[in-house]
């Protein structure tokens, strides 16, 4: 790879400690950063070089998985790194930037290419890129290209204005949405795991498949974010990026195993156009929203939501979210995929659950033990694929029994999202960003729940911290005929 500079807007940020430096310092260790390779760290604070290498290499004793070693290598990666104050609105900052990139630049041979990575708020993403334009920083021998976190517009019209402001510095293929979900190893598994094993590629229709699951729960509260999440809610926070994406990756079909970033891209597209769309008034009916109350979190007692530090008074946000999706496709047509994420919850799990079709409820009496074929794909904290199946009961005459084949993935050898994610934008692959097409299409169809939520239209249940969120969430299942797979 050319050399290439790594230009960190807000770098000394929690983001970039906690993630950013040690996914760096691991590809360094293993071999997987261009030969020429720089990082330019920007932000407000009093850093120079030497202070912020020291910062740098704390980052890496605090966050990074693995023990870090005490040697030339550590002290060798934290060289690679150098810090300029900047302030977004001062374009002299932006000038001394440029100077000092092509310094580095001079010193190497090649074409040069720069990364900008924006781990800065989005309300400082439009000014950035026009900086970078304004300057001449955007003209580079090599290629360039701009890395940026969620969030991405704060609905359909705010998303829009967004990306017309970053057009002005980048095309859309230089442009890199990360989305950390897709960076996890499991969703990145979903592809083989449909495409390779014609085991499950033959079920992975309507034909068998009686309903979808997905869920992500999560123990924590608002933390120190109210400011933040209290106008966000978790149809912002997760729902119309992590949960939407996660069911995209599920759901396509890719034409073959080793499909490309366009073609996958494409399927995406298609599912996000082949979803029902929601009308306002009948979001109350398909969406289910809830507040967490008082209550215990794994033996501790917490407050309610608004009593939280920084929560507005009566808030109606939303800290839970389920939904009752369709897919009108040849794959999925009358699958009902049902979709919920929340704060304060009983377990953190992120997880699939795939229910198969019955094919005794015709003929079996009414009280069998059948229980459904399951595909469980857990994706976070656990890691693990589980297939439940049904055999012979042998100590109950004429009765089945569930088993279960489990497969654990070596979590030592998996990579943090950040890893993989930070590698494939440096190699120009971006089969796991999201393109401007879902962004826009996601917030579309989002839209009429984030009315129907700001009118209060949609009844806001509290369920008490600690449970599996509102009895409703339930009910949305129970009219199909179906239940929440372990909510025991
Ligand atoms: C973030 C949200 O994007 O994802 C947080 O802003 C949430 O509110 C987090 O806690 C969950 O991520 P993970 O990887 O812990 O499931």
């Amino acid at each position: 790879m050319n050399p290439t500079t790594f230009v960190l807007f807000g770098a000394t940020g929690d983001l970039a400690k906690r993630k950013i430096y040690p996914a760096l310092y691991h590809l360094y260790i293993h071999n997987q950063l261009p030969e020429s390779f720089s990082v330019i760290g920007l932000g407000r604070k009093e850093f120079n070089d030497a202070t912020f290498q020291a910062h740098v290499k704390q980052s890496l004793r605090e966050f990074y998985r693995l023990e870090v070693q005490e040697d030339d290598t550590l002290q060798a990666f934290a060289e690679l790194f150098g810090y300029n104050i900047l302030n977004i609105d001062h374009t002299g900052d932006f000038v001394r930037l440029k100077e000092r990139v092509e310094g580095w630049e001079r010193g190497i041979d090649g074409q040069a290419n720069r990364l900008f990575y924006l781990s800065v708020a989005p309300n400082f993403f439009g000014m950035i890129a026009s900086q970078i334009e304004k300057s001449g920083l955007g003209t580079v021998s090599g290629w360039k290209r701009l890395v940026i976190e969620k969030p991405f517009g704060h609905d359909l019209a705010s998303a829009r204005e967004l990306n017309s402001q970053l057009s002005q510095a980048f095309r859309e293929e230089e442009i890199y949405r990360i989305d950390h979900y897709l960076g996890k190893s499991m969703v990145q598994q979903l592809e083989a795991l449909k495409e390779a094993n014609p085991v499950l590629q033959a079920l992975w229709t309507n034909k068998n498949i009686a309903n979808v699951q997905i869920t992500a729960d999560e123990t924590v509260g608002v933390e120190e974010r109210a400011g933040y999440y209290d106008q966000a809610g978790a149809v912002r926070d997760m729902f119309q990026n992590h949960m939407l994406q996660l069911l995209m990756m599920l759901t396509i079909h890719a034409p073959h195993n080793m499909a490309s970033a366009e073609d996958i891209r494409l399927k995406k597209k298609q599912i996000l156009e082949a979803l029902d769309p929601l009308h306002r008034p009948d979001v109350h009916e398909q969406i289910v929203r809830g507040q967490y109350a008082a209550g215990q979190v794994q033996g501790k007692p917490v407050q309610g939501y608004a009593s939280e530090p920084g929560i507005a008074p009566g808030s109606m946000n939303d800290t839970f979210i389920a939904g009752r999706l369709h897919i009108d496709n040849y794959h999925w047509r009358g699958v009902p995929i049902y979709i919920r994420t929340g704060k304060r919850l009983k377990a953190k799990s992120t997880r699939i659950v795939i229910e198969f079709k019955e094919p005794l409820s015709s003929s079996a009496p009414a009280d069998h033990t059948y229980v459904p074929n399951l595909l469980v794909i857990e994706i976070g904290p656990n890691e693990g694929i589980t297939l439940q199946l049904n055999t012979k009961d042998p100590e109950r005459k004429g009765e089945f029994k569930p088993v279960h084949i489990d497969m654990y993935p070596d979590r030592a050898e998996a990579p943090e999202a950040y890893e993989t994610l930070i590698q494939d934008a440096l190699g120009g692959d971006s089969t796991f960003f999201v393109h401007w097409d879902e962004v826009e299409l996601s917030w579309q169809w989002v839209q009429p729940i984030l009315e129907a939520f700001a009118a209060n239209e949609v009844p806001l249940y509290p369920y008490e911290a600690g449970s599996h969120g509102p009895d409703a969430a339930a009910a949305l299942l129970a009219r199909d005929g179906y239940h929440w797979w372990f909510d025991e």
